[in-house]
């Protein structure tokens, strides 16, 4: 018998039942019309330790702890989660991680806290492949303040590497604003390399971590970071709009100060006092009311991410990914699609982009027929794999979907 793309056995299933990880995908929330979901890098599926515990949250904490709920937990939840979820995945110690916000107010307040901790310095640097709320943030901080923006223009299947800032770095870079995975390309940067750099320079750095908290392993207190700031709806599954996070090295905690003072940051929130003077610590960081059900049930997936390990995590993302690149190359590549994301599995986080001028309206047809990767313009199907809840069946699923729709 000729094996033909749409016959030939893709060993899906074997691979599933070989990954150690095999019990996750069924501890999300999982509905029978979506037939593969990848996807989890725009927005992680809910646990289904989630699914119960915010309905008893409402009944329970909420209905029945009322305004007590903030003595009791609530008011601490911000730095016990930050520092749960630094030893989980950031590689932070205690008391310089805290959550709140969205990702764009985090990165506009550490940004400015960093710009402010460098007054004598003029540049920022950071690159067009960066997210566009970095992008927009830097640029709005750089007109407010007078300073300059050094851009960085790595190509569309790469990101920024130790060449690219050491070229862009001066006596006056004030800053670094780079994503550690790239949300189009998913190029993974040299944190350790890039962040030493900028040092020799004198020049402070801020990692985006969006797209590699709770996927791939940091060391932020041993590679010398900064500041970072992420999303906690993706990877670490929070849910819509779930607040962000941010990290302040500890050595520049008590001599950086941020711009949004509000009261939950201020030296005592509950004496209501005529002025505003920064608490000492992280909580400095806090602007106001913290979003606790928001934050719950990205705490439902952080106890999943301590139990399985980040190095197990990281080692199916890259089984994933290679699963991925096999099959697009076996069934895509021949039909005139072209990969925008690293080969090499060290420089790639956990999602690929594939491009062709169809993928517009082949993602608006998957997602008609409950398969869910994301369109990125021009013409870029993301495919984000999420080593917890995403199967090697569903990339399967997916990759063969797209053949089938461009074949037809
Ligand atoms: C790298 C990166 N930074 C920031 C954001 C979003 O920021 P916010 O959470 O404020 O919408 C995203 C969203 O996808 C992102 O990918």
């Amino acid at each position: 018998m000729t094996i033909t793309p749409d016959t030939a056995d893709r060993n899906a299933a074997a691979r599933d039942a070989a990954d150690p990880l095999h019990a996750y995908p069924s501890k999300f929330v999982r509905s029978p019309e979506v037939r593969a979901y990848l996807d989890g890098n725009s927005l992680g599926r809910p646990t289904r330790a989630s699914a119960e515990q915010l309905s008893s949250f409402v009944s329970e904490q909420w209905g029945g702890r009322l305004i007590r709920g903030w003595d009791e937990a609530w008011y601490e939840l911000p730095l016990t989660l930050g520092d749960r979820l630094g030893a989980a995945t950031l590689g932070a110690a205690a008391g310089q991680t805290f959550i709140g916000d969205s990702t764009t107010v985090v990165l506009y307040k550490l940004i400015r806290a960093a710009i402010d901790a460098r007054p004598d310095r003029s540049e920022i640097v950071i690159d067009t492949g960066n997210f566009p709320t970095d992008r927009y943030i830097v640029e709005g901080i750089a007109a407010e303040l007078g300073k300059t923006l050094r851009w960085i223009d790595p190509s569309i299947d790469g990101g920024v590497t130790v060449d690219d800032v050491r070229a862009a770095l001066t006596e006056n870079t004030a800053l670094v604003v780079i994503s550690h995975v790239a949300y189009r390309s998913g190029y993974l940067a040299d944190m350790p390399g890039i962040t030493a750099l900028a040092h020799e320079a004198g020049a402070l750095v801020l990692w985006d971590l969006c797209h590699s908290a709770g996927v791939i392993e940091t060391k932020l207190d041993e590679w010398g970071v900064d500041l970072a700031a992420g999303c906690t709806y993706k990877y670490l599954n929070g849910g819509p709009g779930s607040p962000a996070f941010g990290y302040v090295r500890a050595e520049h905690i008590e001599s950086m100060t941020q711009p949004i003072q509000g009261w939950m940051g201020s030296s005592s929130p509950f004496e209501m006092g005529p002025g505003y003077a920064p608490h000492h610590g992280i909580r400095r960081f806090i602007s106001g009311t913290p979003s606790i059900v928001g934050s719950l049930a990205m705490q439902d997936m952080l106890g999943l991410i301590e139990q399985a390990g980040i190095a197990a995590i990281r080692a199916k993302s890259v089984a994933l990914t290679e699963y991925a690149l096999e099959l697009v190359d076996e069934l895509l590549v021949p039909l005139g699609v072209t990969v925008s994301s690293p080969r090499n599995a060290d420089e790639r986080g956990s999602h690929i982009t594939i491009d062709h001028e169809s993928f517009a309206s082949v993602n608006a047809e998957l997602w008609k027929q409950g398969i869910i990767p994301d369109f990125r313009r021009p013409h870029g199907i993301r495919l984000g794999l999420s080593p917890l809840s995403t199967s090697f069946a569903e990339v399967q699923l997916g990759v063969e979907g797209i053949h089938a729709l461009m074949t037809k």
